[in-house]
């Protein structure tokens, strides 16, 4: 059986996210998506209320969703993962989704790293922004699963 790891903070997951995720579910047999604290960022939600927004939106009995604190690596090995799938959207992601796919492949050669390209409409989509248009009370329902619109607008929106 061959696993993937969809890793990420996602806070909150997006279309983006999603899309990835979906199509990973076509070239593996089991897709995990791992939600992991990223040290460089904020986060706007618990990990524990990230996984259950991601449990809102998931119908695919392919996908599981699981957390883990340390190395996305040592996950992997431990999960016997053949692969990490990231999305890759315009070319900023390029340096730092270069950099940690070679480390992780030098931690541990066994797990490759492969990357799909976001979708046109999704190639500027981030968690950050759609928190950054919900505090200014704009409309994220282009980005988000509807499942979890509402829970985000709690969180985010803004007083204006
Ligand atoms: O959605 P993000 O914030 O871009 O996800 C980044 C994440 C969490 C996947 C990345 O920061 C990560 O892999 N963190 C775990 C620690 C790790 O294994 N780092 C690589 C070796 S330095």
């Amino acid at each position: 059986m061959k696993i993937a790891i969809c890793p990420g903070s996602f806070d909150p997951i997006t279309l983006g996210h999603l899309d990835i995720i979906e199509r990973a579910t076509e070239l593996f047999d089991r897709v995990i998506i791992l939600v992991m604290s990223n040290s460089a960022k904020q986060s706007a939600f618990t990990v524990e209320e990230r996984i259950e927004l991601i449990k809102k939106c998931i119908k695919n009995e392919k996908i599981e969703v699981d957390t883990f604190d340390g190395l996305l690596i040592d996950y992997a090995k431990k999960s016997g993962a053949a692969a990490i799938v990231k999305g890759l959207r315009a070319v900023s992601d390029f340096d730092y989704e270069f950099q940690q796919a070679l480390i992780n492949k030098s931690l541990y050669p066994k797990t490759e790293t492969v990357f799909l390209p976001a979708k046109g409409e999704n190639m500027f989509l981030s968690s950050s922004m759609v928190k950054e248009i919900c505090r200014l009370n704009g409309d994220i329902s282009p980005y988000v699963p509807e499942e979890i619109t509402n829970d985000i607008y709690l969180r985010c929106k803004g007083d204006k």
